[in-house]
C-alpha cells in the first residue's frame, strides 16, 4: 500500500504489532509524562506566519556533520529494530540510504554494526552502548571505524535501564535483553566525562554525545570537544517527569552558541514538528518512533514512503510560514501558547480516533 498520510502508516503499524512489541515501541517510563510532555510541548509553539515572500521554490535540504541531509531529520538509534521488521538495522540503513538521510544505528538492534555496513556502505553513525571495559570499548570502536562508521555516538541519559511498566507487567524482554533491575548497564553507569575525553584523544572522529538535558551540559559537551550535541530524553523511555526536549532546545542552542550542531529529538512526528525545532535552533531533528513505527508498516520502502510524506508536510509549513530556505527559520516565526488537547504519543494523528 502507498501510504498518502502518516496515519495510515500508523494505523498499518498498529494492525500489524502484537500487543509486546506495540507497547514495546509506544511506552515510555513509570507514569508516561515525559513521553506525554514531548507532544505537550510541541503542540504549545504556535506559528506566526509571514507573507508576501516568493516561496516558489523550497530548499528543505542540510547538512550535518559533512553528510548532505535531503530534509533535516536523522533516524534515531533503535535497540531491537528487528522485531519491527525483521530486516532490522539494515532495513534502515536502506531507507535512509535510498531517502537521503543519515541513520544513527544502535549497538542493541540486529543485525550488528560490520553487517550493515557490509550490505549499506555508506555515511552512518554508530550509537554504542557501553557493555565492557574501556579496552573493550576500545576494540569495538575501532571495529567499527574499520568498517567504515563517519561518526559515533554515545548515549548518556541510559546509565540504568528505566522501569518500563508495559513490558515489566507483561514480562517482555526485548532481544536485547534489556530489562529494568536486570540488565547489566554498570559500564553505562560508570560513563563519565573522562570517558567523552578519552574517546576524542583516542579516536580521530566526530563524537555525537546524546542525553543533553540542560544548557550546563550542552556546554561542557562543547568544550570536551564534542562535535554534535544531541538533546534528548531518550522519548520519556529512561527519567520520567523530565521537560519537553523541545522546550530544552533554546538553552541548549544558547549555549552551544552555533559551535558545533544541535540535534533534538522527542516527540516529532509531523513535518510541523520539525519546522519548529529549526526555528528554536536545531540543526536537525532525530525520529525514534516514527523510524519504528514506519517499519513496523512494512520495512525500508513503507519507512522511505513516510520520509516522502513528511518532507512534504516540511515543505508545505515552510512556504505557508513564507520561508524558503532553511537558514530564514528563526525564533521570531514562533510562539508560546497552551496545548488545545491532551497530548499523547497519537494525539499528532487525530484522524486514527476517527477511524479513517
Ligand atoms: C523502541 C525504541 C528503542 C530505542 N533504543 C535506543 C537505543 O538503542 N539507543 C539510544 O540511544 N536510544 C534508543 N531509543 C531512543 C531513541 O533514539 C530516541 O531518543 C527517541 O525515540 C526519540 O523520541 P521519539 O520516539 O518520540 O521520536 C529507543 C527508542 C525506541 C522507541
Amino acid at each position: 500500500m502507498k501510504f498518502v498520510t502518516l496515519h495510515q502508516m500508523v494505523k498499518r503499524a498498529r494492525e500489524t504489532l502484537g500487543a509486546d512489541h506495540w507497547d514495546y515501541l509506544i511506552g515510555g517510563a513509570d507514569t508516561e509524562s515525559a513521553l506525554r510532555r514531548n507532544r505537550f510541548g510541541l503542540d504549545g509553539w504556535l506559528f506566526r506566519p509571514r507573507i508576501l515572500n516568493d516561496v516558489s521554490a523550497v530548499d528543505a535540504t542540510t547538512e550535518l556533520l559533512g553528510c548532505r541531509l535531503r530534509i533535516p531529520v536523522v533516524l534515531a538509534p533503535i535497540g531491537s529494530l528487528q522485531v519491527f521488521d525483521a530486516a532490522g538495522g539494515r532495513g534502515a540503513a536502506e531507507a535512509a540510504r535510498d531517502f537521503g538521510v543519515l541513520q544513527i544505528l544502535s549497538s542493541a538492534c540486529q543485525p550488528d554494526f560490520a553487517a550493515v555496513a557490509q550490505a549499506v556502505p555508506g555515511p552512518r553513525i554508530y550509537q554504542l552502548y557501553l557493555t565492557g571495559d574501556q579496552a573493550w570499548m576500545d576494540d569495538v570502536i575501532a571495529q567499527a571505524l574499520e568498517a567504515g562508521y563517519t561518526a559515533l555516538c554515545l548515549t548518556a541519559d541510559t546509565q540504568t535501564y528505566s522501569r518500563r511498566e508495559r513490558d515489566i507487567l507483561k514480562r517482555f524482554v526485548p532481544p536485547s535483553g534489556s530489562q529494568a533491575g536486570v540488565s547489566d548497564f554498570g559500564h553505562q553507569a560508570r560513563m563519565t566525562w573522562d570517558t567523552v575525553a578519552h574517546v576524542k584523544e583516542t579516536f580521530a572522529v566526530p563524537l555525537v554525545v546524546k542525553g543533553v538535558g540542560v544548557a550546563a551540559d550542552a556546554a561542557r559537551c562543547v568544550e570536551a570537544g564534542v562535535d554534535l550535541v544531541y538533546v534528548s530524553n531518550h522519548g520519556g523511555r529512561q527519567l520520567d517527569h523530565t521537560r519537553a526536549c523541545i522546550d530544552v532546545l533554546p538553552e541548549v542552542v544558547e549555549a552551544v552558541d552555533g559551535r558545533v550542531p544541535v540535534l533534538v529529538d522527542g516527540g516529532f512526528l509531523r513535518g510541523a514538528d520539525v519546522v519548529k525545532a529549526l526555528c528554536l535552533g536545531a540543526t536537525a531533528v532525530g525520529l525514534g518512533r516514527f523510524e519504528g513505527l514506519a517499519m513496523a508498516a512494512g520495512g525500508a520502502p513503507a519507512l522511505v514512503r513516510a520520509l516522502e510524506i513528511l518532507e512534504h508536510e516540511i515543505r508545505t509549513t515552510m512556504a505557508l510560514l513564507g520561508v524558503a530556505r532553511l537558514d530564514a527559520l528563526g525564533p521570531a516565526l514562533l510562539e508560546r501558547s497552551v496545548a488545545m488537547a491532551p497530548a499523547g504519543v497519537l494525539s499528532a494523528f487525530p484522524l486514527l480516533a476517527e477511524d479513517y
